[in-house]
């Protein structure tokens, strides 16, 4: 029912880079598609750009925070460790009936919080589920890492899924995929409770991301086309009914090599990676929020998304778009 998504203003180009580590923007562009990204500034944290995203997509909803039965955030970057993002959101935009909590899945997080509130407006649990992916990469950056820094950037999106009439649902099948015995290949390996922060932490920079790329890509490569067709299958479709793509931007090289898999031209799958980097969560709501802005969708258009990130996790949704123009 409602849409919001929110970067920040400061921007990070190649050229910036080029300075900070060795590194070119060609190499940039030909192997990840980037070529800019939004960073936080010095006084902003996942919570402020979350709660930009959720006040957008409330308002497009035309309900009030008060309507609110619920609130899920999907990150790993969290302004602390506790309280959750959700419940500072909840708080901020003064949704007082809402509950709230967040779900750490990585990048796949926004599927997974679509799932998630589905199920509660469906039983007639619940009327309004507000459903925020925030993360703020640049915060658990190594920016001496040249094989990480260049590709991540923040950002948070937001929708409004809401209880209606039968013939009216427009979530129409998910599917949720984890392979925890991949789970060493993505990781912030300090700062948690196996290795609390302490002075060797910091020394190594454990507390920030670390990936081992070409197995993510591998996984990724192979992985999304397999999410992707099962989530079809379950809503007995195929990828000829797909209006849009909207994948978890992470590579242009994934988006392209999982479409072409999937037979999805690439004038279907959306890519604003170019801009916005990889944005963790935050990457297919904000895909979403900008091809709204951009009037790219109509009544009806079948949205395929596929997502992958820490885990191993994947996951897909298809939805059709339920706002009339
Ligand atoms: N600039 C210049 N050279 C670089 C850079 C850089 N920024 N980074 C790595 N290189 C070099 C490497 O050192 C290596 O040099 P060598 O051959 O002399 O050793 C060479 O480039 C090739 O490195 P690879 O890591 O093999 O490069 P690859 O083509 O695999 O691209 C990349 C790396 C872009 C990270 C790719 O593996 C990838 O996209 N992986 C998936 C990453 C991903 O999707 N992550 C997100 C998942 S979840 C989440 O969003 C948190």
């Amino acid at each position: 029912m409602g849409l919001g998504g929110y970067v920040p203003e400061r921007i990070l180009t190649n050229a910036d880079l080029e300075k900070m580590v060795d590194t070119t923007d060609e190499w940039i562009v030909s192997h990840t598609g980037m070529r800019e990204r939004h960073i936080c500034a010095e006084d902003q944290a996942t919570s402020d750009l979350a709660y930009e995203a959720a006040l957008a997509a409330v308002n497009d909803a035309g309900i009030t925070p008060d309507d609110l039965d619920l609130v899920i955030c999907a990150t790993v970057t969290p302004d602390m460790l506790f309280p959750s993002v959700s419940s500072l959101v909840q708080g901020k935009l003064g949704a007082t009936r809402a509950g709230a909590f967040d779900l750490l899945v990585g990048c796949t997080g926004f599927i997974y919080g679509m799932a998630t509130a589905a199920q509660f407006v469906r039983t007639g649990a619940m009327q309004h589920v507000l459903v925020i992916a925030a993360d703020a990469l640049s915060r658990i950056t190594n920016w001496d890492d040249r094989s990480t820094c260049v590709l991540f950037g923040d950002g948070a999106g937001a929708v409004v899924v809401s209880a209606t009439e039968a013939e009216d649902n427009t979530l129409d099948a998910f599917e949720l995929w984890s392979d925890g015995t991949n789970s060493n290949y993505l990781m912030v390996p300090g700062g948690g409770s196996r290795r609390p922060c302490d002075e060797q932490v910091l020394r190594e920079k454990a507390h920030t991301l670390w990936m081992d790329g070409p197995e993510v890509y591998k996984l990724a490569v192979r992985g999304c086309p397999e999410v992707a067709e099962a989530v079809l299958a379950q809503a007995g479709l195929s990828y000829e009914d797909v209006d849009w793509a909207v994948m978890h931007q992470a590579n242009k090289r994934i988006l392209s090599a999982a479409g072409k898999r999937l037979h999805i031209p690439d004038e279907r799958v959306y890519s604003n990676i170019e801009r916005y980097g990889n944005t963790s969560a935050a990457s297919i709501p904000l895909a979403l929020a900008n091809m709204y802005e951009e009037g790219k969708f109509t009544y009806g258009d079948r949205i395929l998304m596929v997502a992958f990130g820490a885990g191993f996790s994947l996951a897909a949704g298809m939805m059709r778009w339920s706002k009339r123009a």
